[in-house]
């Protein structure tokens, strides 16, 4: 199969039952982050947070506090809460001083628009009202609540996406694909970990369903870089074409025909944890069908299309 644009999953899913989760993410997020409040911080806030991203998290975290019969409201806060956290995570990682990016999500990145010490603020002001958000859910324990704020704390922290970071700026040379691996994980992984843990949580999940949703979550995590890093010179992604050019990525290592192996294996063995929760063709299997359908080879969408 060729390449197809990011855009098309939420173009396509717009027919089918996603579309109106993702309205609802839509709606929330711009409550949230009401046009109520006029300066540049929170105009920058919105930028980078209400332009088309994918919401993969949150989406993630909905369909599975949904299939878990936990409670919708809080449930949709929470889904916010994380979009947010990530949304922080890419005006950050667009920076000059990081990756020095100029479009994202087919718009101009939040410190071209507005200035890098506006994106700044922006970016810790998001942090900060994601973890506001969490702390204050309405009917939610709050033991399970402080939880909840650890969980997303220890996602984003030094041993979460700050150390992955880290670890993907300074340590980005002549790395091992072991290496490249725990970079990922920490980029990428343990923010989808804390996104079902979330969502684990909220709905009162037992200790074996939440280890199984944290592995599908690392092996949704690895493939998810694989993938955007595979697609890193399309032009259909809403971003700069070739920012990973002198960076070692799994596919500089190995080669694209390898890193797509890799990342189907990813796949499948995510399929296997999620299986074990939801049961065969849950909605979210058939969610990362629909994701990952831009580099994935017709065997493995062949063979995935029965489930
Ligand atoms: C981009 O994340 C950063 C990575 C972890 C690879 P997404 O691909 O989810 O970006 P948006 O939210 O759709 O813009
Ligand atoms: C971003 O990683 C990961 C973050 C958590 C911010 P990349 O730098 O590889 O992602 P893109 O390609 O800019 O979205
Ligand atoms: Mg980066
Ligand atoms: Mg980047």
């Amino acid at each position: 199969m060729g390449p197809m644009p990011a855009q098309s999953v939420s173009q396509e899913d717009t027919t089918c039952t996603l579309a109106p989760l993702r309205d609802d993410i839509e709606r929330h997020l711009a409550t949230l982050l009401g046009e109520a409040e006029q300066d540049q911080v929170s105009q920058a806030m919105r930028h980078s947070t209400l332009a088309p991203g994918k919401r993969v998290r949150p989406l993630l975290l909905l369909m599975a506090a949904r299939e878990l019969g936990a409670p919708t409201q809080p449930a949709l806060d929470l889904a916010c809460a994380v979009e947010m956290v990530h949304s922080a995570s890419l005006v950050f990682d667009d920076l000059p001083c990081m990756d020095d990016a100029e479009l994202r999500r087919g718009r101009p990145t939040t410190h071209r628009r507005y200035g890098e010490d506006i994106a700044t603020l922006a970016a810790i002001a998001l942090l900060t009202r994601a973890f506001s958000i969490v702390a204050s859910t309405p009917g939610i324990d709050g033991d399970v609540k402080s939880r909840m704020v650890a969980r997303l704390a220890d996602a984003v922290g030094t041993q979460g996406l700050v150390k992955g970071q880290y670890k993907d700026l300074r340590d980005s040379t002549a790395r091992s694909a072991g290496d490249i691996h725990t970079s990922n994980r920490l980029k990428t992984g343990v923010l989808f970990e804390a996104t079902l843990d979330i969502a684990a949580l909220l709905a009162g999940a037992k200790p074996s369903t939440r280890k199984q949703l944290a592995s599908f979550a690392d092996e949704l995590g690895q493939a998810f870089q694989l993938c955007d890093d595979l697609l890193d010179d399309s032009p259909c992604q809403g971003k700069d074409v070739g920012k990973d050019q002198g960076k070692t990525t799994l596919v500089a290592l190995l080669g694209k025909d390898a890193a797509r192996r890799q990342l189907v294996a990813h796949l499948d063995q995510a399929d296997v944890h999620l299986t074990a929760v939801f049961g065969e063709q849950g909605e979210i299997s058939r969610f990362m069908r629909k994701l990952f359908e831009p580099v994935c080879t017709s065997s493995w969408t062949s063979h995935i299309s029965s489930a």
